[in-house]
Order: C-alpha cells, then structure tokens, then sequence
C-alpha cells in the first residue's frame, strides 16, 4: 500500500494527517480557527485563508515524503481550499510525487473506512455545518448525489439559532448537550413533509424556532429545535431507505451529537454506522481515507487539482 499525506483546509479546521503502508494513521493534528470566527458569529472566507496559510507550515513540520498527496479540492470556501491546494501542489512537485483532490463532503462517509470494513453499496448522509447530503455509493470514484438542502444545512441551523439564542459558535455541541439533559419540548414543524423527495431544507425550521425565542427558555427552545432536525433527518432516511435496502454511513459533524447517534441507533440498528466522534467533524485523516479507497479502486492520480467550491466530483 501506499502512504499517504492528507491536506485539508476547506473551512475552519487547518488539518494534516498521514496513512502509514499498513492502513493505520500515522499522525494526525488539527488547529481549529473557532476562536477567531466566533467573534463574527461565522466563517470570514479571506480570514480563514490567512489562517490556513500560517498552519500548515506549522502541521507539516517533519511530515517525511509519502508515495501520495491527498488534498481536499472541494466543497468549501474558495480562498480557504485554494491555500491547501497549492500547498500541495508545492509537496507533490517537490517530492515529485502524485497528487489527488478529494471531495470533502464524500470524505466524511470514508471516514468510517478507518474503523470498520465499509462494503459497497452504501447509503452516505453527511450532516455538518456546509452541507446536508445523501449519496447512494455503489463505486467511491463515483458517489451518487441523491438529496441535497435547499437552503441552510443543519449544523447551520443549530449555530444560527443557538447565536440567536447568546451560545458561542459553533452551537452544535452545547444544543446536542441540552436535547439529552432536558425533556420537555414545544412543537415545531417537520419540513417538507409533503414532499417526496430525499431533499432537506432547514430554513423554516429555524424562522419556527426563533418566533418562540419570547415565550420559551432557551434550553428548552435549543432542546426543541435538535429534536425536529434529527426528525427531518431521520423522516428522509426513511425515504431513502424504502427505495435503497442498503446501509446507511452517517459523518459530518453534526453527526458527532449523541442525541442523534441515539435516536438512528434506536431506529435503524446495525443497519447505522458511525465514524467515532472525533472523525465526524472535519480532520485530514478522513481526507486520506478517502484517498486510499479510490487508489484501491484503481484511480489514477494526476498532479493537476484545481479547487472547486461546488465539487460534485468524488474526485480530481
Ligand atoms: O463537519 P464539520 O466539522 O464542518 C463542516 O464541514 O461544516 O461540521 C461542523 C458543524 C457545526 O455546525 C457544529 O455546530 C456541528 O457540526 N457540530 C455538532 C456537534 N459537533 C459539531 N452538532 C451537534 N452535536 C455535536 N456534538
Ligand atoms: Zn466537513
């Protein structure tokens, strides 16, 4: 096998990470950017390319030449995934080594590859802060997008009404915390339940939690507002599964929520896998997980990535 360095850098999170011969990771070291975008309430594009450009220096010190560099050509903010891609860019002439883009959004549903054999097909949810997907992967060179959001993404959701609400950003965390704590709840709606569709949309889910930011307490309303997204998440599962009899991968990290592992836990049994929580949320290894799949499906790589902010491909 080869060993593999992984570069990620699409939003707030500067990872490396390396894959050894033997499929094990080598290293793996994360900065995150949280506590200089918490002040704005969001991620500033420029801001975070700055940032990435000063980290990754920093991560790659003693990382020795690989037989491959992995790096997420996109989704993502395009400043943020031009500083990775040209970093290892920079590596792979350098070392005169191959170089492969990743999708990072696919990249979260490999993460899983790390700890359990994943056999194809497979049904992959990626719920995270940029994007709410669904992916029937029958080849992981050739993920099919099946359902999308029409607006917000879900950890979006969470950290947008969770700011209203005075919590730091990203919110997830702490709301995940309050849904297990607390057990009282108000109503609020189940988007799209008319629609037949595997797609999402979590905008009037949160315009519904914030008309009752008056007369609810916050933990209550925060509780509330995690229960509905895992119920629209897991009202499209069902739809997905009713047509696809496969298993279903879920990464991303609002998928690190154990309210949410609980709740697909309790339904969907063994027919559920989870990367452990530490893989849900964005890191490098699950970029070079994703990487040594497509190498083990043939791919070749090329030394030409470009970035691609809506990257539909698994790979480039
Ligand atoms: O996958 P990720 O790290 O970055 C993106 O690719 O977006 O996901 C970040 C999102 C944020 O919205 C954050 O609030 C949410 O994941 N999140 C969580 C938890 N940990 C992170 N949401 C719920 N429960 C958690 N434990
Ligand atoms: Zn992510």
């Amino acid at each position: 096998m080869n060993e593999i360095l992984a570069i990620e850098s699409s939003c707030d999170e500067t990872a490396v990470a390396t894959l050894t011969k033997n499929g094990q990771v080598g290293l793996s070291r994360v900065i995150s950017q949280i506590d200089m975008h918490e002040v704005f309430g969001g991620v500033l594009p420029e801001a975070a390319a700055r940032r990435h450009l000063e980290a990754l220096p920093y991560l790659l010190q003693g990382v020795t030449r690989p037989d491959l560099v992995c790096v997420t050509a996109g989704p993502g903010l395009l400043p943020a995934l031009l500083t990775g891609v040209s970093v290892a860019l920079g590596l792979s002439h350098g070392w005169g080594i191959p170089l492969l883009g990743v999708n990072h959004v696919v990249a979260h549903v490999a993460a899983a590859s790390l700890e359990q054999d994943i056999h194809l097909p497979v049904l992959g949810l990626v719920v995270s802060g940029g994007h709410t997907s669904f992916y029937f992967i029958e080849r992981w060179s050739e993920p099919k997008l099946i359902g999308w959001t029409y607006d917000d993404a879900a950890g979006e959701c969470l950290d947008k009404v969770g700011r209203a609400l005075g919590m730091k950003y990203p919110a997830g965390p702490a709301i995940d915390k309050l849904a297990l704590d607390i057990s009282d709840r108000i109503a609020l709606p189940l988007p799209l339940k008319n629609e037949s569709s595997f797609n999402f949309s979590f905008s009037g889910l949160k315009t519904a939690a914030l008309r009752h930011k008056d007369d609810t307490s916050p933990e209550i309303l925060a509780a509330s507002l995690m229960d509905a997204v895992v119920a629209h998440l897991m009202d499209r599962v069902d739809r997905v599964m009713a047509d696809y009899h496969y298993p279903l991968v879920v990464g991303g990290g609002v998928s690190a929520s154990s309210y949410l592992r609980n709740r697909f836990l309790s339904k969907y049994g063994n027919n559920v896998l989870f990367p452990s929580p530490k893989r849900s949320t964005d890191n490098a290894e699950m970029i070079a997980a994703y990487g040594r799949l497509l190498l083990d499906e043939g791919v070749k790589p090329s030394a030409c990535v470009s970035p691609d902010p809506n990257m539909e491909r698994g790979w480039c």
